[in-house]
């Protein structure tokens, strides 16, 4: 056997793995699930109000840190079926550190061949920096999935793994979390790989969308002709009126949708594909462009958004997702 078919049977396997995981979890993403996730998103939108409230006035706000806060939190309550308390705040900052840790040693060991031999790579610096910044992004993550277990046990909760409309918590809502837990008792999945899943999720679910929001913030605020067009829309859905978007006004947003395309594809938070696909696949990630609708629309609404730093001021850094290399300024005013 050849070498190019050993790596095709190695291809395949972890083909077979990744389906049969992204299968477990498809369901999730069913739009009465996402029905479900809106409250969450909503509900953290307007924390993120409060606290750029407390930013009118100042001169400069740097959007990167409060976005953040906010995408991590509807990750950890959608997905993970939990909510931010003080002690996990504490673990969670040095989660982000650790995620900025281990997307900077992946793309320095990229450069660097010799790092690719996993024996050098574990004696170099950088391999020491990005084994501590694992175990801290492993402890953060199997607290959460532990305080899970610990309340799926303690508050009788059954779980319908079929992942339909029928999943209740003491909140209500589904977490993702609970389908791997349930398919971890039918002995389909063990805790590893639980939390490996939960790890992807909440990096992905939670960094993209915080820099894809950070970007998009900026650029809108140099953009005064577009964000007036955005309150006009809104305007034209809500009126005067502050209530809370519902999933069919989010559905109506069709020109904030096009901005959020738009500024996707100047500032892509994921700007490579490592996949390999072998038949044409059409995407249609819903949970980040309801989540992206849901903080634009209510931030936009409330609060003008005024420039400081210029779009050609932006240089960028890329490690496991596309950053900027200063902080991203921007001014908020009251709207009314
Ligand atoms: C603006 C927001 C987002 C962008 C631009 C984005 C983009 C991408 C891209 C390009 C990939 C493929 C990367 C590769 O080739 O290796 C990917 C993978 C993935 N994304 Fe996102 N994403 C976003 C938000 C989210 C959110 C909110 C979630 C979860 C709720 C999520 C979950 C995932 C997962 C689980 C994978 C891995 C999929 C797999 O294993 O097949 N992403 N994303």
């Amino acid at each position: 056997m050849n070498e190019l078919t050993h790596f095709e049977i190695f291809l395949y396997c972890l083909g077979n793995k990744w389906h049969q995981r992204r299968k477990m979890l498809t369901r999730t993403f069913h739009f009465n699930i996402l029905k479900k996730y809106s409250r969450t998103m909503i509900e953290q939108a307007e924390e993120l109000l409060v606290k750029i409230q407390a930013e009118v006035g100042n001169n400069q706000t740097d959007v990167l840190p409060l976005i953040t806060k906010t995408t991590l939190n509807v990750m950890c309550e959608t997905a993970m079926g939990t909510s931010m308390n003080k002690d996990q705040q504490i673990i969670s900052d040095k989660y982000f550190q650790a995620i900025h840790r281990i997307g900077q040693s992946v793309g320095q060991r990229l450069v660097r061949v010799w790092l690719y031999i996993d024996a050098i790579f574990a004696c170099s610096k950088i391999g020491k920096i990005q084994k501590k910044a694992i175990k801290d992004l492993h402890e953060f993550t199997m607290k959460i999935i532990q305080e899970r277990k610990d309340y799926l046990t303690n508050n009788n909760v059954i779980t319908n793994a079929d992942g339909d409309d029928e999943v209740y918590g003491k909140t209500g809502r589904l977490a993702m979390l609970d389908l791997l837990l349930e398919n971890e008792k039918q002995g389909m999945i063990d805790v590893e790989g639980i939390r490996a899943e939960v790890d992807t999720f909440m990096f992905e679910g939670h960094d993209t969308t915080a820099m894809a929001l950070s970007f998009m913030i900026t650029r809108i605020a140099n953009e005064p002709e577009i964000q007036n067009s955005i309150y006009e829309e809104m305007l034209s859905i809500f009126g005067e009126s502050q209530r809370r978007p519902t999933l069919e006004d989010l559905t109506k947003m069709k020109y904030l949708e096009c901005c959020i395309k738009e500024s996707l594809r100047l500032y892509p938070s994921v700007p490579f594909i490592s996949r390999y696909i072998t038949e044409e696949v059409e995407l249609s990630q819903k949970f980040a462009m309801m989540e992206m609708k849901t903080m634009m629309s209510s931030l936009l609404r409330r609060f003008r958004v005024e420039p400081v730093t210029k779009p050609d001021d932006i240089t960028f850094t890329c490690d496991l997702v596309l950053r900027a290399t200063h902080p991203l300024f921007v001014r908020f005013l009251q709207r009314k």
